[in-house]
């Protein structure tokens, strides 16, 4: 079944606040059992535990071979020092971590982190080896304002602000409309299209098309099985940061096998 694009798909799974470490063991355990080698060939699949469980998690990737790539969903920036309750991305380098959310919408609106926050995670993740999952998105009444595009343009160019084309084509976004986070609403999958491909051709006004080209954009907001093939069919789309669905391994393994059921 032909992919939309020549750029390989990635499947996140942002677990959030939820699992114990051993309940994280058992999803792992059975998110790899639902999947086999002919999927990674199509696929990258990564599972972004919460920070207490990245070692757990780790453990059985390691011991059973899986390629899974482990990620985690937030980073300070600085490398170390007297930050109480914080975490470097030299620690996440450490425990074989590969992808790091930086900017997702729970951290902007929660925690108050704004693009120039983030722009620093992102920077702290590239220099430690790993790829920043950069998430951008614009609220319900910024959409029907009309300002959409604006403000994923203002989070898209002030977030990776500095970075060379080299680091933007090796990073990932994730588009994630904050009205369809946690909520069953979907973007349609032309309006997620619309989104991701005003994304990418920012990027290629601000870092030139190949960094363009090679960038994965992935689309995040209440992504099931039953949504994933037509969003993953539409041309912009390389991908999914998907939140609840990720919590059943069995939903998930689906997500992840979206060309199976493509239109
Ligand atoms: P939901 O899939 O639960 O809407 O969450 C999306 C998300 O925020 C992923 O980062």
């Amino acid at each position: 079944m032909a992919t939309a694009n020549a750029r390989k798909p990635l499947i996140s799974g942002n677990w959030k606040m939820n699992h114990n470490h051993f309940e994280a063991i058992q999803t792992i355990q059975k998110l790899a059992y639902a999947l086999n080698s002919a999927d990674y060939a199509h696929v990258d699949v990564s599972v972004h535990p919460s920070f207490t469980n990245l070692r757990s998690v780790q453990t059985v990737l390691q011991a059973d071979d899986i390629p899974i790539a482990l990620g985690a969903q937030n980073v300070h920036m600085a490398s170390h020092g007297a930050f109480t309750g914080e975490v470097s991305a030299n620690m996440l380098t450490k425990l074989n971590v590969s992808f790091v959310i930086v900017g997702h919408s729970e951290r902007r609106a929660l925690f108050v982190e704004d693009n120039e926050v983030v722009n620093e995670k992102a920077r702290a993740v590239l220099a430690a080896n790993m790829t920043p999952i950069v998430c951008v998105g614009e609220t319900l009444e910024q959409r029907r304002s009309g300002g959409a595009q604006d403000v994923v343009g203002e989070q898209v160019a002030h977030s990776l602000a500095g970075l060379d084309a080299e680091m933007v084509a090796g990073l990932v976004i994730a588009y994630e409309p904050v009205w369809a986070i946690g909520t069953g609403e979907t973007a349609t999958p032309h309006d997620a299209q619309l989104m991701c491909a005003y994304i990418r051709s920012l990027v290629t006004e601000l870092w030139g098309d190949a960094a363009a080209q090679a960038l994965r954009i992935q689309y995040g907001g209440s992504v099931k099985a039953a949504t994933a093939p037509d969003l993953l069919a539409q041309a912009d789309i390389d991908g999914a940061l998907v939140g609840g669905a990720s919590l059943d391994p069995a939903e998930f393994a689906r997500i992840a096998n979206f060309r199976l059921y493509q239109p």
